[in-house]
């Protein structure tokens, strides 16, 4: 699972003048930061007021025509769970949040939503049965934990209020990481196995390259003979540091990184390396997927694709082999041997 940190928007959803809204979230985000930083979550409180959305005018559903949607857009995006401050108007939702949730479609998928409600004798209860309703349809995924207030004159000290508070962001970031991988697989190209996407791959998963490379190059480490593999030895450091500087894309299911690759370009040459493939999953045309993808990715001005494996790893041959590659004399003193094949 990629080490990404989870951004909370925290929507104040009341506008009028003199509103309670903006003092429950002051004291929201300052009850819940000290959490959210041990958490790695990254609070963002975002004021609906601010946003200067009219009633809805875009002609299409999910229509970005408007310099405002497309600011609006922008902020749900960037989101991975969102908190809304609501009151509760009439026995529902007001009606500003139900219009900033009907100005956005794909951006609100599979993201987590909490509620901090606030009203008179159901203390804003009814106005969050109302949005979950909503929200449900957009694939907005509502929690079970609520903050639910009783107004009566002002926000009083509540030691268990607090605690409700930072209960609901725990809940949030929990399934905020549980819903990555539906969120990553509806935003991505899918893969070439049922249900795998491809991304490519930045520091923030340098941890499961780390485990994938480990589990792949022991098979290289007994066919050679030798430990003397890079990929066996990195650190979570080196692997945060390579995965900066290489193109490295990566193919995933329901948040499990099943193959990889790498490539950057070296003069005229097009560097690929680091295939790899778990090992339940090889014999199904991932690896050679991956390596096709790599060469289509490669810089217009690339001549050749290049790249080496261990001098016994005849499987790695057999395929590279099958792909047009081939061997470069002589062997390399390391034990590696170089294998290119003209691009274009
Ligand atoms: C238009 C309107 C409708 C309201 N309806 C309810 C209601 O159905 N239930 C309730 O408990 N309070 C209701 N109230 C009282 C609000 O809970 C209270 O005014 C609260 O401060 C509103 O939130 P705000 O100050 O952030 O706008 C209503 C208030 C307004 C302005």
């Amino acid at each position: 699972m990629s080490t990404k940190p989870i951004r909370v928007l925290v929507l104040t959803c009341s506008t009028r003048p003199g509103a309670l809204g903006p003092a429950v979230s002051r004291w929201l985000t300052e009850t819940i930061a000290p959490r959210a930083a041990e958490l790695g979550a990254e609070l963002v409180p975002v004021a609906i007021d601010d946003l200067n959305l009219p009633f809805l005018d875009e002609e299409e559903p999910g229509g970005h025509r408007h310099e405002h949607t497309r600011r609006w857009s922008a902020i749900v995006d960037a989101a991975d769970g969102i908190i809304a401050i609501t009151p509760e108007y009439n026995y529902g939702m007001p009606a500003t949040l139900k219009n900033a949730l009907d100005y956005l479609t794909r951006e609100w998928t599979w993201k987590p939503i909490g509620f901090v409600s606030y009203g008179h004798t159901s203390a804003g209860t009814r106005s969050v049965q109302h949005a979950k309703q909503v929200v449900t349809t957009l694939r907005l995924v509502p929690l079970g934990a609520t903050v639910a207030i009783r107004i009566g004159d002002g926000l009083r000290p509540d030691p268990a209020r607090d605690e409700a508070g930072i209960g609901l962001l725990d809940e949030l970031v929990r399934l905020a990481h549980a819903l990555r991988p539906m969120r990553e697989r509806s935003a991505t190209a899918p893969g070439p196995l049922p249900g795998s996407y491809v991304r490519p791959l930045t520091s923030d998963d340098a941890s499961e390259v780390a485990v994938l490379q480990r589990c792949c190059w022991v098979d290289e480490a007994l066919a050679n003979d030798s430990l003397a593999i890079p990929a066996l030895h990195e650190s979570l450091e080196d692997v945060r540091d390579w995965l900066s500087t290489w193109h490295t894309t990566g193919v995933w299911r329901d948040g499990r990184l099943l193959g990889m690759v790498r490539a950057r370009r070296t003069g005229a040459d097009w560097h690929i390396g680091r295939l790899a493939v778990v090992p339940d999953l090889r014999g199904r045309g991932l690896g050679r997927w991956l390596l096709r993808a790599a060469e289509a990715a490669a810089d217009p001005g690339c001549r050749r694709a290049e790249l080496f494996t261990g001098a016994k790893s005849l499987h790695n041959i057999a395929l590279y082999h099958s792909e047009g590659y081939q061997t470069m004399p002589p062997a390399g003193p390391d034990g590696t041997t170089t294998l290119a094949k003209p691009l274009r």
